[in-house]
């Protein structure tokens, strides 16, 4: 549904079976019953909302990630929706608050469904959103509470990248699944949806499926012209190191033209791609650099065995013309001036007695880190002890330096998660701009973000 000035979508998470590998049944909990989600749509500068309800038996909140969004409909860790039967049960979750050191659910507010108001004053990008709720975004993003949120704009349509059949979607996670086919999340087995703290649960779920838009390993039959690749790593911890087998003549097979937040000034050519969770990487691939009938696999270099296989592109003779086109020029970035900088913030993420921690501190609701002002760029430093894929929420920012070096190959762009390795530190350029209030600063290794890995800033 659409007016004058707004679009509107209708979300309902809810349980359902899939056929995910073959002979077996699945239950998901996917928005709308489906893993991933219904991609939504937007355009920039128009508003969107988005009312999300509930039929799950645990409450859930949305994020936007990527979403330059007002705190309200940001969809703070508190700012619940009631699970299904309404009121402010919380099955299964209070022994989750404890396990994490959390001082509980205190502060939550619920309701019965939300609108989420986005006014999507930003340019076009690959967005995605997941669930968000206090202490169990693992298990519930797992079970498949994700799905994509495309925004367009004019500057995008005029470049003639490749589009409608010819622009993929990809949204990359990782899977274990029980021998009745049931997904398998380590902390959940045997504890009546209360996680143990295994190392398995400690360092991150891995699965040893990789599913692609919730298929594993799947086929594309493409034509021998060029496809533009949207991927995402939706997964709850897992790294990627993505490459063509085999790479095209010449290789530079995966020409990246967009990260997190959007275009970048000029096309590059990369043999490998590393994503992070939660890290989107927009590619064009050209498959008539192949000859008809070649299969190109997209493996995974930090994989071995089931997870060095992402998926297959098998390329036919026909398809007729290809009019899509890679400009040399995409688009401007204004650069963000480090030597402008208001403040500069140093943020470590280590362990710390057995619990993820920001600069030696569990999340704590309402305990503020930094109150950056509007309109102001700071410098946040991040400093690891493991790996962590940090991301803020509001606004992107440009990665300015890796240990001191230049910015890495991976980082290049208006990003929002940023790729930080054992013992790194990057530091990053953010303005603050339009929105007052809570915003959030977290790990996005689902597992280390329920564990408390989270911090607060409040802009001002
Ligand atoms: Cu993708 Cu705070 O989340
Ligand atoms: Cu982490």
């Amino acid at each position: 549904r659409s007016d004058a000035t707004t679009d509107y979508y209708e979300i309902t998470a809810r349980a359902a079976t899939a056929r995910i590998l073959p002979g077996q049944d699945t239950e998901v909990w996917g928005y709308q019953g489906t893993f991933p989600g219904p991609t939504i749509e937007s355009r920039s500068g128009r508003r969107t909302v988005v009312t999300h309800r509930n039929a799950l038996p645990h409450a859930t909140a949305v994020h936007l990630h990527g979403g330059h969004t007002p705190h309200d409909s940001d969809g703070y860790p508190l700012d619940l929706i009631s699970p299904q039967g309404g009121g402010d049960a919380m099955a299964g979750m209070g022994g989750m608050s404890k396990m994490a050191g959390m001082p509980g659910m205190s502060g939550a507010t619920f309701q019965p469904q939300r609108d989420y108001t986005y006014p999507m004053n930003q340019r076009a990008a690959t967005l995605w959103y997941h669930d968000h709720t206090m202490g169990f975004t693992g298990p519930q993003v797992y079970r498949g509470l994700a799905g994509f949120h495309l925004v367009r704009d004019d500057e995008e349509a005029a470049l003639g990248l490749p589009h409608g059949p010819r622009e993929l979607p990809l949204m990359i996670a990782d899977r274990a699944f029980a021998a009745d086919g049931s997904f398998a999340y380590p902390a959940l087995d045997g504890n009546e949806g209360k996680p143990g703290v295994t190392d398995a649960y400690m360092n991150g779920v891995l699965g040893d499926v990789i599913l692609v838009n919730g298929a594993p390993w799947p086929v594309a039959r493409v034509d021998r012209a060029r496809y533009r690749l949207r991927m995402l790593n939706g997964s709850n911890a897992r790294r990627y190191r993505l490459a063509l087998d085999p790479q095209p003549p010449g290789g530079g097979g995966l020409l990246q033209i967009g990260s997190d937040g959007g275009l970048l000034e000029r096309p590059t050519a990369h043999d490998t791609l590393e994503l992070a969770p939660a890290e989107r990487f927009d590619v064009v691939v050209d498959f008539a650099r192949y000859p008809a009938g070649t299969s190109v696999r997209l493996v995974n270099q930090l994989g071995s065995g089931s997870t060095s296989e992402v998926m297959r592109f098998d390329i036919g003779s026909g398809g007729g013309a290809d009019d899509s086109r890679v400009p040399a020029k995409l688009s401007s970035i204004e650069r963000l001036d480090p030597a402008k900088a208001a403040a500069t913030r140093t943020f470590v993420f280590q362990k710390s007695q057995n619990n993820w921690t920001i600069n030696g501190d569990e999340y704590r609701p309402g305990r503020s880190l930094a109150s950056p002002k509007l309109g102001q760029v700071e410098i946040w430093r991040f400093i690891t002890d493991f790996h962590h894929p940090v991301h803020m929420h509001l606004d992107p920012f440009q990665v300015v330096s890796r240990n001191g070096d230049a910015p890495g190959a991976y980082d290049a762009g208006w990003k929002d998660t940023v790729d930080v390795l054992p013992a790194q530190g990057v530091e990053v350029a953010v303005r603050f701009t339009d929105y007052a209030g809570r915003f959030l600063l977290h790990c996005h290794n689902l597992e280390h973000e329920d564990m408390a890995m989270m911090a607060e800033f409040t802009t001002e």
